[in-house]
């Protein structure tokens, strides 16, 4: 079997934690990234709205942001965390602005050009810096072009992670520790093993685990599996964040209609025309996300709708198409004109406000590995995000974990070496891939009717007693056929699936984005953060796939 490449630093995922993390280590170390799909696809990639940060110190304050995340985040926000970020975000957005990240600029009456900042729910300012509607793609390209060109940086995208090796996994005697990772070339079919000094983690979220999504097909949860198998523990995967407005459209797959969208202007109405957030939130649009997200269920469920509608076009056509460009072309290509009319939309999957457990440097459970962007669970966003924090974290985080690898570095020990080769003796190519598609489809949609935005006891068991079942037979298909990207990411939709469900059967509450009917108030004293321990790694000797 093929020998094992090495390097100081393997980060798993090239969205912005991972780009971003590449370029404040490569400098300094070797550094490998792995990528399961090309280079940049990823939810980074599709991010809209744009990076919260105190940018405008006149009007705005460190205070306020922090404030409003706490508020979005219903009594959960670790206020160390929300700090840290929040004093760190300028940097970080200077550090973007550095590299040559084209955000939007506007003309100011009295200082000249100065980046426009948009504002979405549940922020008291304007301070959310974009590059159009397109800001993902703005700084994934960027950072990309970066990477590509860093001769410290070597890029193996179409190559999918399996598994973490750790040397209590292999039996070795040394202390418990991450020694790199197998992964999957998908153009060859071989499975490397990638041994390094340190091993990030910035493998996005997991929102394929529902049928409606706003996430592109990366977002398998893969990171927060693999860290879950090595023994690191996760918290807080009940929060998943539904976006309140997708595009409802049967082509229309995963299109999001960013939140700024609502910061400038945009009413939600039924069909009829009547508007109904006043109703729900005193704030209206801009409420944060759970309570858009729920009004938006309710009076869908109340009258029996496909959709709601979302209507901006009040506002000048110049100003709607210099603002969304993308959104207004995407939104005519599937014959709907912002600019004149309102289009359909209803709430999808969007975010996992929960993951891997890290400190502020980063670091997970297990020595030697980290966790950055949104695989991991900082303690940011509490029980509901608040808007465009997400790239804010992926940023602050990105360098909080190179600041703690570059410490450590000298002082690691060698690359690890003798890893065993992936074992495929025992496996034969599969008979019948119509399981993983099948199994695939029945879990994402039971996700979405039992473990969506309104939630009882009795739909989560049901759907924790089917994730059991298909549990049981991809377990049996993994053991004796040849790995495939799709059984791999199954694998893991499913193993966190579970830790959602559970989860949420454990929280005996309602707060931000778990809502039950059967305890429909928060409780009462201090609210705890849901944490997942699991149970001690099986030690597989040479067989390391075991
Ligand atoms: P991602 O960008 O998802 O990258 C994950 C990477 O990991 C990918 O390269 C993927 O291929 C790779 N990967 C995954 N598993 C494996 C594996 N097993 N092996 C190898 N590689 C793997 N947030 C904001 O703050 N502002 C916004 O405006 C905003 N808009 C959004 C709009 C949309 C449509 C979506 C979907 C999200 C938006 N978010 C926004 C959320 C934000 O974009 C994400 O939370 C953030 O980009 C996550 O970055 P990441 O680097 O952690 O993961
Ligand atoms: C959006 O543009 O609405 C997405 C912002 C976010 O997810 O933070």
């Amino acid at each position: 079997m093929t020998t094992s490449q090495s390097s100081d630093v393997l980060i798993i995922g090239g969205g912005v934690a991972g780009l971003s993390l590449a370029l404040r280590i490569a400098d300094q170390a070797r550094v490998t990234i792995l990528a399961k799909a090309a280079l940049t696809e990823g939810s980074s990639l599709y991010a809209q709205g744009g990076v919260a940060a105190v940018l405008n110190g006149e009007e705005d304050s460190f205070d306020s942001h922090i404030q409003d995340t706490i508020n979005a985040g219903a009594g959960l926000c670790h206020r160390d965390t929300v700090e840290f970020t929040v004093r760190e975000g300028p940097a970080a957005v200077n550090w973007l602005i550095e590299r040559g990240v084209p955000f939007s600029r506007e003309e100011h009456p009295h200082n000249g050009l100065e980046y426009h900042l948009t504002r979405e729910g549940g922020h008291s300012h304007r301070r959310v810096i974009h590059a159009a509607d397109a800001t993902g793609r703005a700084v994934e390209t960027t950072l990309e072009g970066l990477v590509r060109r860093h001769p410290n940086i070597t890029l193996r995208e179409n190559h999918i992670a399996i598994d973490l090796i750790t040397s209590q996994k292999l039996g070795r005697s040394e202390g418990n520790r991450c020694l790199g990772a197998y992964a999957l070339d998908k153009e060859s079919g071989h499975i490397l093993a990638y041994s390094s000094r340190f091993l990030v983690l910035a493998a996005g979220g997991a929102c394929k685990a529902y049928l409606y999504t706003s996430n592109p097909d990366t977002s398998t949860g893969d990171g927060i599996a693999m860290a879950w198998r090595a023994g690191c523990r996760v918290a807080n995967m009940e929060f998943v964040q539904f976006h309140p407005t997708c595009l409802y459209h049967p082509r229309a797959k995963s299109f999001l209609i960013s939140e700024a969208v609502r910061g400038e202007g945009g009413k939600l109405t039924l069909p009829d025309g009547t508007a109904f957030m006043q109703d729900h939130d005193p704030r209206g649009e801009l409420a944060s996300r759970d309570i858009v997200a729920r009004a938006i269920d309710y009076e869908m469920k109340r009258g029996g709708l496909d959709y709601v509608h979302l209507d901006i076009s009040h506002k000048p056509a110049d100003f709607i198409k210099e603002h969304f460009p993308t959104i207004y072309q995407r939104c005519k290509d599937y014959g709907y004109d912002i600019t004149r009319a309102p289009i359909p939309v209803v709430p999808a999957a969007h975010y996992t406000c929960g993951g891997i457990m890290t400190d502020l440097s980063a670091r997970a459970d297990l020595a030697q590995l980290y966790a950055v962007g949104e695989c991991s669970f900082t303690g940011l966003h509490g029980a509901n995000r608040l808007a465009s924090n997400s790239l804010l974290e992926c940023l602050v985080f990105a360098k909080a974990a190179a600041d703690d690898i570059l410490k450590q570095l000298p002082a690691a020990g060698p690359v690890p070496e003798g890893l065993p080769a992936w074992d495929e003796s025992r496996v034969t190519d599969p008979d019948e891939q119509v399981v993983v598609s099948h199994n695939w489809d029945e879990l994402r949609r039971g996700m979405w009717s039992y473990v969506g935005i309104v939630r009882t006891t009795k739909r989560l068991q049901r759907a924790q007693h089917r994730v059991n079942m298909l549990k049981e037979e991809v377990r049996e298909f993994y053991s004796n056929f040849k790995v495939t990207n799709d059984l791999i990411e199954l694998r893991n939709l499913l193993l966190v699936s579970e830790l959602i469900i559970q989860s949420a059967l454990a929280r005996r509450e309602s707060r931000g984005l778990h809502f039950t009917r059967d305890f429909p108030q928060p409780r009462s004293g201090a609210p705890q953060d849901t944490i997942l321990t699991p149970p001690p790694p099986e030690v597989s000797g040479r067989r390391a796939n075991a």
